[in-house]
């Protein structure tokens, strides 16, 4: 019986191309019964003058015709052969039960959908009542004496180093490349509350320390304490990763946000943000963001409100605007070796890894001028462009890791080893490097990403599925 009608439409399709072109449509309509419909050009006219002429007229017949011919041949009309309409009837029905019980199907994930997407809309409206109690909540009271350092803020688990007062920490924001402006004066502060402008002028009035000694909080580092866990990845993809709080956080983002990327994929995408540390325990985003670029590896980095970020199997670096979830620049890293040509000794595509520090941001990394030797660069947050180079003198990939603290760079000797040393730091400011002999814990033998966080002073790292901290102790800064 298809067959028949097979041939028919054929037969149809065949004549209409010696006219141009017909067409025969099968559907169900409204009530759920097969209907035909059958469309042909006007074999002399290019357009319609006026519907429902002479040529209409003839079209209608034809198409009766053909709906008689039709129905004949499906069996539904008494004058067909017999034997042919009583074999089709059970095969059309079937295709009839088939179309309809996809129809059904369908009609439920629809309405599956839709009750998912009512819920999420209740929970949308229930986080926006939420974020509007707490907009009205009054702020804590500000103690007049510390100033209102925003990446010190509500961070609890903030220890100035070497015991000074979290105020020297804030009051000497080092500023040693001689840049005019202060980091308290940075871009980003226009974007922050009126609150924090004011108390801002405030605490430019604190009259600066004599000098005499060292307030940076700066310093060397002495130790390294023992990791703690505070999460552990559940799948594969989170075998290596990189997750970050930004040092001078931007709003809508407060300074307790932390941020996760699970970086195993060749599609790296997921930029994972909780609340704070404890929600990053339980793990429980509030926020995820699908990034527009894909990321290499684990040398992301986030710093006054942007993810900055290595684009996949590029040199190019991007800058990622949290707020706007845009992308705010982008620049190719000058001759920096990308995708497994200076990687560190663990390899996964290390070649480019970003950092924060209390100078700014930086780019780790090696050149071919430089011989796979490390490469440090300081970047201008916000173009992105190179400020200024140090070539050291030990190869990237002899060394599993790095961070920096205060312009000088550490080098991790092992990625597996569970008691392994941090064997070599390099000063910009001095331009020399030295080795030195620092315990270091790879607690689940295999670390890959460290980097310092200096709003909480502490290593952060990704080690073997588990999102560590280690606590750090920093000297004096060295007479110079
Ligand atoms: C640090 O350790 C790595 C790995 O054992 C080694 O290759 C490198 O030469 C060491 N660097 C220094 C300065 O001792």
């Amino acid at each position: 019986m298809f067959f028949l009608l097979l041939l028919c439409v054929c037969g149809l399709l065949v004549r209409g191309d010696a006219q141009d072109r017909a067409a025969l449509w099968r559907g169900n309509d409204r009530s759920g019964r097969c209907q035909y419909t059958f469309t042909v050009p006007s074999p002399v006219e290019a357009s319609c003058p006026q519907t429902g002429g002479p040529e209409m007229e003839g079209l209608k017949a034809r198409l009766s015709m053909l709906e008689v011919l039709v129905s004949r041949l499906t069996g539904g009309d008494a004058g067909g052969p017999q034997g042919a309409g009583a074999r089709a009837q059970p095969e059309l029905q079937e295709a009839l039960t088939r179309a309809v019980g996809e129809r059904n199907l369908l009609q439920g994930e629809k309405e599956r959908l839709e009750r998912e997407l009512e819920g999420l809309q209740r929970r949308m409206e229930e986080m926006r009542r939420e974020t509007e109690k707490l907009k009205n909540k009054p702020c804590p009271p500000q103690t007049p004496v510390v100033p209102p350092n925003p990446s010190l803020q509500g961070s609890g688990l903030m220890r100035p180093a070497g015991g000074s007062s979290p105020m020297s920490h804030l009051m000497n924001r080092p500023n040693r490349q001689g840049d005019s402006s202060s980091s308290l004066r940075d871009s980003a502060w226009q974007y922050r509350s009126p609150d924090f402008q004011e108390l801002k002028a405030e605490v430019t009035e604190v009259p600066a320390p004599d000098g005499s000694e060292d307030n940076t909080g700066c310093g060397e580092l002495v130790s390294v304490g023992a990791p703690i866990t505070h999460r552990k990845a559940d799948n594969i993809e989170g075998k290596y990763g990189v997750w970050m709080q930004d040092p001078e956080s931007v709003s809508p983002y407060g300074p307790n946000m932390v941020w996760r990327i699970d970086t195993i994929g060749s599609d790296v995408r997921n930029l994972f943000g909780y609340e704070d540390m404890n929600q990053l325990s339980k793990g429980f985003p509030s926020k995820v963001l699908l990034l527009p670029e894909p990321v290499e590896s684990t040398g992301a980095t986030v710093y006054r409100g942007s993810l900055y970020f290595q684009r996949r199997r590029s040199r190019t670096l991007i800058r990622y605007d949290l707020a706007s979830e845009s992308i705010a620049a982008r620049r190719d890293l000058p001759h920096a070796g990308f995708h497994g040509q200076y990687p560190y000794s663990w390899g996964g595509y290390t070649d480019i890894d970003l950092a924060v520090d209390e100078q700014g941001l930086w780019a780790v990394y090696s050149t071919n001028k430089a011989k796979g030797a490390i490469v440090m660069s300081q970047l201008d947050p916000h173009s992105l462009e190179v400020k200024k180079s140090w070539e050291t003198n030990i190869r990237k990939n002899t060394v599993a890791n790095t961070f920096i603290i205060c312009g000088k760079l550490y080098a991790v000797a092992s990625y597996t080893a569970p008691d392994t040393i941090i064997n070599y730091t390099y000063d910009t400011e001095t331009s020399q490097g030295k080795a030195v002999a620092i315990p270091f814990r790879n607690k689940y033998r295999y670390n890959s990403m460290i980097d310092y966080n200096l709003a909480q002073r502490k290593l952060f790292a990704w080690d073997n599925f588990h999102m560590v901290s280690y606590d750090i102790r920093l000297g004096r800064q060295q007479a110079n």
